[in-house]
């Protein structure tokens, strides 16, 4: 592969710089990690290099030479290939289709179709990327539509692959058989960039570290002279406080939140049976689209269950519509802020009063009361530090760390009894996740039940006293957290259920 050199890349949306005089090498045969948090600017280089955008300022070399990537045509054309984020199959067609969508194959106008199979198979065989090449690709495992992404570049040529936090949709054995392609592909000369935010991920398979922080270069580092607490540091520009869980003494004369055998009617879902205590977090790991926000819906009453029952310290919500089980005290957390929890074109004081408009505070002579609605939204944005220009800015311009804490600001009013927080922490940075992580620990300190829906594991691990994994809309298994063990939580979220029935 030919070495590649980034100088002084410069990038600007609409006056907001996303990369600022940022540098960036990657040698041969490396794996090499562009780690960074939300927003620090990694995909825009990441685009920039594969020609999606083009740099303000700047020059890109290869192999010592500039040259201009004005297309990813073009950057395949050098050899450089990127897998994003959300992948670009087509759905109806073969993964052997896929992989020669655009290109002339073998024997063209007469496609060779058994050879070309036999080409795909042996490509991915070679690099341990098992996929049937005559399969569908709707039919295949989101793991598996990833290896046919990475067979597409390689199958183009590629020497340099620019993966774009490719762990985010795998189960933690998915990324041990990620990590061991990783390593066939450096073994046979090809240099691999994995964009992430997770350290731990950094540790285990790289050999060399990029830090961006705001843009800007904040470090390189060779991997097996870091560590965790230095690549925190560089990554967040301040150490990481972790948040402690203490044990909390659970009420005795509440029994919190019980569901038994809720389920939906198209039989997407359940049966599903689970109880929160007081003072504890119930945490659902699993792999997203398993059902998890069905069931958060189901609690909240936006969807009906088929038979069963959800009780809320021993009184029945089943017969009662979402505003009434709010009024009892229940805090949700949507996890699509956008569309669930704000109106975007509206105020902070016009969104923090969504939820509290039947709110007796709130009114006065049965009107709303402008001064209270005022004060109100200032204690939430003084504690929970949400930075913004003014209380009447539209929420729309706030970054998404403020709005989510503008969310919890107003579904943590009145001290619920239970708060269901789906994904909570997901595209904030670390910073903003800490202060959610904080104002859950908070809630259960304070006797709250809290349901914990997360696709980060590690999220679930260091929040939950209780230990779910949801998967093909069942609950496959509750542990204590002090018995977890990875290994097994890895199983269930593949669907498997280790020396039991499946
Ligand atoms: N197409 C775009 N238009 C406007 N702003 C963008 C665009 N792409 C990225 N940005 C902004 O650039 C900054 C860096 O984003 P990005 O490169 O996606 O970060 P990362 O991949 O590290 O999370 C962010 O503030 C983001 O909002
Ligand atoms: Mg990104």
């Amino acid at each position: 592969m030919p070495s590649l050199e980034m100088r002084n890349i410069t990038k600007t949306f609409f006056g907001k710089s996303a990369n600022q005089n940022v540098n960036f090498t990657v040698g041969q045969s490396q794996i090499h990690a562009l780690l960074g948090e939300n927003g620090a600017g990694k995909t825009t280089l990441m685009n920039i290099l594969y020609g999606i955008y083009q740099a303000d300022g700047g020059e890109i070399l290869l192999d010592n030479e500039a040259v201009l990537i004005s297309s990813p045509k073009v950057a395949i054309s050098h050899h450089i290939g990127m897998v994003h984020q959300h992948f670009t199959l087509v759905p109806t067609l073969t993964v052997s289709e896929n992989i020669t969508l655009g290109l002339k194959s073998p024997g063209y106008p007469f496609v060779h179709r058994r050879s070309l199979d036999e080409k795909i198979r042996s490509l991915s065989q070679k690099y341990g990327l098992e996929v049937d090449p005559t399969a569908l690709v709707s039919s295949l495992s989101v793991g598996q539509q990833q290896r046919v992404e990475i067979i597409k570049l390689l199958y183009r040529e590629a020497k340099l692959l620019i993966l774009d936090e490719p762990t985010a949709v795998l189960t933690p054995q998915e990324v041990q058989s990620f990590f061991t392609v990783l390593k066939r592909l450096r073994s046979e000369g090809h240099s691999v960039i994995i964009i992430t935010h997770h350290i731990e991920e950094v540790l285990a398979i790289t050999d060399c570290v990029t830090i961006l922080r705001n843009g800007i270069n904040a470090g390189e580092v060779v991997t097996s002279r870091t560590s965790k607490e230095e690549l925190s540091m560089l990554m967040i520009g301040r150490k990481l406080q972790r948040e402690q869980r203490q044990p909390v003494l659970c009420s005795q004369d509440r029994t919190g939140l019980v569901v038994t055998d809720v389920a939906l009617k198209d039989g997407r879902l359940g049966p599903i049976s689970l109880s929160i205590a007081p003072g504890k977090i119930f945490g659902i790991a699993g792999v997203d689209g398993n059902g998890q926000k069905e069931l958060a819906e189901l609690i909240l009453g936006i969807r009906k269950s088929q038979g069963g029952s959800i009780t809320l310290d021993d009184v029945a919500l089943d017969a009662l519509g979402i505003h009434k089980r709010k009024n009892l005290g229940i805090g949700y957390i949507s996890d699509d802020r956008l569309s669930d929890s704000l109106v975007l074109d509206m105020d902070l004081k016009e969104n923090m009063l969504l939820k509290l408009q039947g709110n007796n505070r709130m009114k006065r002579y049965g009107l709303l009361d402008r001064k209270a609605i005022q004060a109100c939204t200032e204690q939430a944005v003084k504690e929970y530090q949400i930075k913004t220009s003014s209380l009447s800015c539209p929420v729309r311009l706030l970054s998404g760390g403020n709005q989510q804490k503008l969310i919890l600001a107003r579904e943590m009013e009145g001290s619920p009894r239970l708060v269901v927080a789906c994904q909570p922490t997901r595209g904030l940075d670390i910073g903003a996740s800490e202060s959610v992580h904080k104002v859950l620990l908070d809630l259960r300190a304070g006797g709250c039940s809290v349901l914990l829906i997360s696709a980060d594991l590690e999220e679930i691990l260091e929040l939950s006293d209780d230990i779910a994994v949801m998967h093909g809309g069942l609950l496959m298994d509750v542990i204590p957290n002090r018995d977890v063990d990875l290994t097994y939580v890895g199983l269930l979220m593949a669907g498997t259920r280790p020396g039991g029935m499946q």
